[in-house]
């Protein structure tokens, strides 16, 4: 049980200390209120227990639970998306619903899978954890508050390939106002913490729905995207041993 502030001043003006301390909140909820580096020595466990309690933006008010991220936590690829929508918000993970469906087939169709283990395993993750209501567009201050989860997410995984998906998850990552046409069939890099990591831009899920003809190019990105994979194995084991 705590006291509040009224409180404890009640008690010092009786010349009484509190008998109770307000208790410290829990580390995760503390460290989501900070700001930019908030997470930045989580571990996994940690990470997802301080996007739970997160309450830095307006969207912890209209959400039925965060979304954290999915797939293997040790994965090579990462794919990332915009933000939750209603399914997600509902089932507390991201891509399940129509859109979440074409990933699986695209995913599958490349040879990888958000079950799936050693080379063909994905981590899953959105640049926000919570649903915007109606899926309008994310705001500038709701990415700065969730941003630093993703950037934490992306340190803790070390993945050897990041494709983002979408005009927005691009747009934030590459930090350019760049079309996705414009963005599409080259490997960009982009640093985050201590390390550089390659990253493909392709169509979201979400508009290929809507816009059945970019699925071919879309096809060529994850193609683009397995044979940049491919140089980035074949690299690593024709690296000289050290000493
Ligand atoms: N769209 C996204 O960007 N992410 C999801 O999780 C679902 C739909």
């Amino acid at each position: 049980m705590g006291v509040s502030a009224s409180g404890a001043r009640l008690w010092h003006s009786l010349g009484m200390g509190p008998l109770w301390r307000e208790r410290a909140p829990a580390q995760s909820a503390e460290l989501a209120h900070r700001g930019q580096d908030a997470p930045a020595q989580l571990d996994w466990q940690g990470l997802e227990q301080a996007v739970a309690a997160c309450t830095a933006c307006e969207l912890c008010r209209s959400r039925t639970q965060t979304v954290f991220g999915v797939g293997n936590r040790q994965a090579d690829w990462m794919f990332i998306g915009e933000a939750p929508g209603a399914e997600e918000d509902a089932r507390g993970e991201p891509f399940v619903g129509q859109a979440g469906r074409l990933l699986d087939n695209m995913l599958a169709a490349a040879g990888l899978g958000r079950e799936r283990s050693g080379e063909q395993a994905v981590f899953i993750a959105n640049v926000l954890k919570c649903r915007p209501p109606g899926n309008r567009n994310p705001e500038a201050t709701e990415v700065a508050a969730c941003a630093p989860f993703l950037r934490r997410q992306i340190e803790l995984l070390e993945p050897r390939l990041i494709v983002v998906m979408g005009r927005f998850a691009a747009q934030w990552l590459l930090a350019t106002d760049a079309s996705i046409a414009s963005l599409r069939g080259r490997v960009h890099e982009v640093p985050v913490g201590a390390r550089r990591y390659p990253v493909i831009v392709t169509y979201h899920p979400a508009y290929l729905l809507r816009n059945l003809a970019d699925k071919a190019k879309t096809w060529d990105d994850l193609c683009l995207a397995r044979d940049t994979y491919a140089r980035l194995c074949a690299v690593r084991l024709e690296a000289p041993a050290a000493g």
